[in-house]
């Protein structure tokens, strides 16, 4: 599995995304992707899927140094002495001893960064996660944390994928020697009936989502894609036998407008 590697952490460039994904069916999933090949799963204390993600993955059939395991805390845990409880619930639920990453998932308006990147940095140094990163983080808030824990942050997880130009913020994030991870790789779904995506995927016998997925790896960016559907774990993961000419990765960079943003959440920092 090739990987990106940010600051000694190795990420392997394809996770599967679990927002939304609940229940046995979610654990179900976890299996069939990791018989896929799929080395790196992606979940959050915000899914409520944690004891699903963790149950598929004992019953994966992979030992733990065999997958990277990541889950995010939510601003509301971000004061310090809420913090450690909060990730140590997380890794109660998911049944590890320690996640691979621990990112603080949306920055908070309330509590003041360096409390919260202490506390993220004591999570690391107690030995509940491997490596630290944070999600949704703008240009300044990447600059601020940085100088705040230079040296510790592995990446930064954003929104990504060809509608949307992460030109300025993927700079920065690498700027800083962060891996970029892109979420909603596929937009949540909008862009595989696009047809300017299809007929490039035409050529190498690809689909839109996979065409999607292969302008995003091809840039190494990590992408996390999710799916519901057995069928579609293996058309996501198969991105790795094809690479899209100078011309096709114009052609789909073409697709993007500052309008192509698909989640829009009040709790959002203004974006770049
Ligand atoms: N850090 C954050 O704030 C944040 C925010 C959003 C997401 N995330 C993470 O990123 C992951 C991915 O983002 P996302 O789940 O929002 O969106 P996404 O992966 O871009 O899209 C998921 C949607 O696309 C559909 N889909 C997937 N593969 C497909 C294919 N090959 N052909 C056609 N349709 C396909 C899925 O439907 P089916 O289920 O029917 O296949 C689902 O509706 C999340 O699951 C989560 O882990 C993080």
């Amino acid at each position: 599995m090739q990987t990106v590697e940010a600051k000694g952490a190795r990420i392997p460039l394809i996770g599967l995304g679990t927002w939304e994904l609940r229940g046995d069916a979610c654990s179900q999933l976890i299996k069939d992707a990791a018989k896929i090949g799929y080395r790196h799963f992606d979940t959050a204390q915000m899914y409520n899927n944690e004891t699903e993600v963790g149950e598929g993955l004992k019953h994966s059939g992979l030992k733990r140094d065999e997958y990277f395991l990541t889950t995010k805390v939510w601003p509301t845990n971000f004061k310090e002495k809420d913090f450690a409880t909060a990730a140590r619930e997380s890794l109660k639920r998911l049944g590890h001893d320690s996640v691979d990453l621990l990112l603080l998932h949306w920055p908070s308006k309330d509590v003041p960064m360096a409390e919260t990147l202490g506390a993220l940095k004591k999570a690391k140094t107690d030995g509940l996660a491997k490596n630290i990163g944070v999600s949704n983080f703008t240009i300044p808030l990447l600059d601020e944390a940085n100088k705040i824990l230079p040296g510790e942050l592995v990446c930064d997880q954003v929104e990504l994928h060809p509608y949307l130009d992460g030109t300025k913020l993927n700079a920065a994030i690498r700027k800083h020697g962060m891996a970029v991870v892109a979420y909603c790789p596929i937009a949540r779904g909008r862009l595989v009936s696009d047809t300017t995506l299809a007929d490039v995927g035409k050529k190498y016998g690809k689909s839109a989502a996979q065409v999607s997925l292969r302008y995003l790896t091809q840039q190494n960016f990590v992408v996390i894609p999710r799916t519901s559907k057995a069928e579609r774990l293996k058309e996501n993961f198969s991105i790795f036998d094809f690479e899209l000419s100078d011309a096709d990765m114009k052609t789909v960079a073409a697709l993007s407008a500052p309008s192509g943003r698909v989640v829009a959440v009040a709790h959002a920092p203004a974006w770049d």
